[in-house]
């Protein structure tokens, strides 16, 4: 299992790339590669279907990566219209975080959802999409370890950079402090990397970014991304 967590980052900003940009056929080796380069774990999307026009990863995906990178860090994107449902499984098969949307649950069952991955071995996530408030991830943020603010509406890669996202990151950081991670995910790219550093946002996602570039260029990417480039 990964050797820190969200909770205690071994350093800010952290870049997590996202396999869904990966080639499928040589998943083990793009992503080695992109930790070898610098990322500090891999963002896993997983789909269903339902709550997203896509369909991705199951749990299949993460026990064949744990296997092959027993020390990475494994964070697993849940759009999935049932996430209770697949928590176990996922962290079964080897996942250290699971974020899940507030767009599917109540205040009340994503506090509870969070303590059963927690008690599972794992620490949780709360996403908003871009067109939910703030408030839906404020509203339970002391229960989670990371809140996800989307730009872009998620189902694919390679969509455009929402800005108007920007300022709930602003507000997130300002109302919950140093205390949580604030990732962004979607269109995020070392052309808006300083913006989103700037607004409080500490762990960046990206896929198109890093994978739609040759493999000797990622490492420059993931500098980039993180304000060492
Ligand atoms: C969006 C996914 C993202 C996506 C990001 O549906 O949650 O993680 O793969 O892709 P890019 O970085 O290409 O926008
Ligand atoms: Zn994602």
């Amino acid at each position: 299992m990964a050797t820190w967590s969200f909770a205690e980052p071994p350093h800010l900003p952290l870049v997590l790339p996202s396999i869904l940009s990966a080639d499928f056929a040589s998943l083990g080796e793009d992503s080695a590669g992109v930790l070898a380069a610098g990322a500090d774990g891999l963002h896993i999307d997983v789909m269903d279907g339902h709550f997203v026009p896509n369909l991705t990863m199951g749990p299949a995906i993460v026990r064949s990566l744990r296997a092959a990178l027993p020390d990475a860090m494994l964070d697993v994107h849940l759009m999935v219209q049932d996430p209770a449902a697949f928590a176990e499984p996922f962290v079964e098969a080897g996942a250290n975080h699971l974020t899940f949307h507030a767009e599917v649950l109540d205040r009340n069952a994503a506090i509870k959802l969070a303590e059963r991955v927690r008690t599972l071995g794992a620490s949780a996530g709360i996403a908003i999409n871009p067109d939910t408030p703030a408030s839906a991830a404020l509203e339970v943020v002391e229960a989670f370890e990371l809140v996800l603010v989307m730009s872009v509406q998620p189902g694919f890669s390679g969509q455009a950079f929402r800005p108007e996202v920007v300022d709930k990151v602003s507000q997130i950081r300002e109302a919950a402090g140093g205390r949580v991670r604030i990732q962004m995910d979607g269109g995020i790219s070392p052309a808006n990397g300083e913006l989103v550093r700037n607004a409080g946002c500490d762990t960046l996602v990206a896929a198109s970014a890093i994978f739609g570039k040759p493999e000797g260029e990622r490492a420059a990417v993931i500098a980039a991304l993180a304000g060492r480039g």
